[in-house]
């Protein structure tokens, strides 16, 4: 089937991936970090799941994607790996696990490997770490590479802005991505480059590039799963789109009080607790009257959950504005 979101049920292998590229079908790209969720991914028939660093930020909080170690990245790749039936599960290779030496690098690999069971793994860099990746690769794992914005060198860039807007930078990623390609490389990530520029280097490489922030001249597109969702609240790229808005699902569903209706009871926890019944219709426009504050994500959350139906809620309201407005 072409294009994203395969009914293909046969396990994805870097060699189909590359098959997909010839055939112009769009190869789909989607993080997990656990099992759960990489089960719910692998079902809709994603055809590459990436256990990516981007679980130091997501996951574990932290500011960049720096502080993930070997054994974090481990762990969460056994997790995915057990969710997954048919899509490739690649591992991202931790900041510091494959810069100091090809040996390292391919010491770490072994290990990652062997312990998660995963299909391939991701380095992002140039030619400053092409000797690890011929030696990863010679090694008999397959490699996914990774160029334009590198967040483990954010250091170095001092900006998460988009990169190779300037010719130098632009040559250079261009002969990078074709040194991957002569290395063994099975497919490249370009992230956050100018469009014309990424869909340049599809053009021009025989194995598929997949893009984030990169335009659509791409063979395929990758997305981190807790910001398509709206999980992650805070920064937000300029590229990304959100499919969903969890956070206020998730927090509607919290505030929820199991004692009285976990269905409909909605409560916060502070204040004077206050009872309503009203039509999906009223719901809808008390949403509308309360847009901007938090509690119409509240509102709105609970429309989408429960769509047309008669619904009631309760809550006790902390906000003098939102008082006024329900009890009119
Ligand atoms: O770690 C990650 O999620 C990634 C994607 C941005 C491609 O590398």
């Amino acid at each position: 089937m072409a294009g994203y979101l395969s009914s293909d049920t046969r396990k994805v292998t870097t060699h189909r991936l590359i098959e997909m590229k010839q055939r112009g079908e769009k190869i789909s790209m989607l993080t997990s970090y656990d099992y759960t969720t990489a089960q719910i991914v692998d079902g809709a028939g994603v055809d590459v799941i990436l256990v990516g660093d981007s679980a130091s930020n997501v996951v574990a909080g932290n500011i960049t994607t720096l502080p993930i170690t070997l054994e974090q990245m481990i762990f969460l790749g056994k997790a995915v790996v057990r969710g997954v039936k048919r899509a490739l599960v690649v591992v991202d290779m931790p900041f510091g696990t494959y810069q100091a030496s090809a040996y390292e690098a391919v010491t770490n690999a072994i290990q990652m490997m062997k312990i998660t069971h995963a299909d391939a793994l991701k380095l992002e860099g140039g030619e400053e770490v092409i000797d690890s990746v011929k030696k990863i690769i010679a090694s008999g794992i397959p490699v996914m590479g990774h160029l334009g914005l590198m967040p483990q060198s954010i250091n170095k860039y001092g900006t998460y802005a988009v990169r190779a807007k300037g010719d130098d930078e632009a040559e250079k990623l261009i002969r990078d991505a074709k040194l991957h390609q002569e290395a063994g490389c099975f497919a490249i990530v370009i992230e956050k480059v100018p469009a014309a520029l990424a869909e340049r280097v599809a053009k021009e490489l025989t194995i598929p590039v997949i893009g984030i922030g990169a335009g659509g001249g791409v063979d395929g597109q990758a997305v981190v799963v807790p910001d398509m969702l709206g999980l992650t609240h805070g920064l937000s790229p300029r590229f990304l789109r959100r499919y969903a808005d969890l956070h206020s699902v998730m927090t509607a569903v919290f505030l929820t009080d199991p004692a009285t209706n976990a269905v409909l009871g909605v409560n916060a926890r502070l204040g004077r607790r206050m009872k309503f019944k009203f039509a999906a219709d009223t719901c809808r426009t008390h949403a509308e009257i309360l847009q901007g504050s938090a509690e119409s994500a509240l509102l709105m959350s609970l429309e989408m959950v429960h769509g047309n139906d008669y619904i009631g809620i309760s809550y006790r309201s902390t906000d003098l504005r939102r008082r006024a407005v329900l009890s009119a």
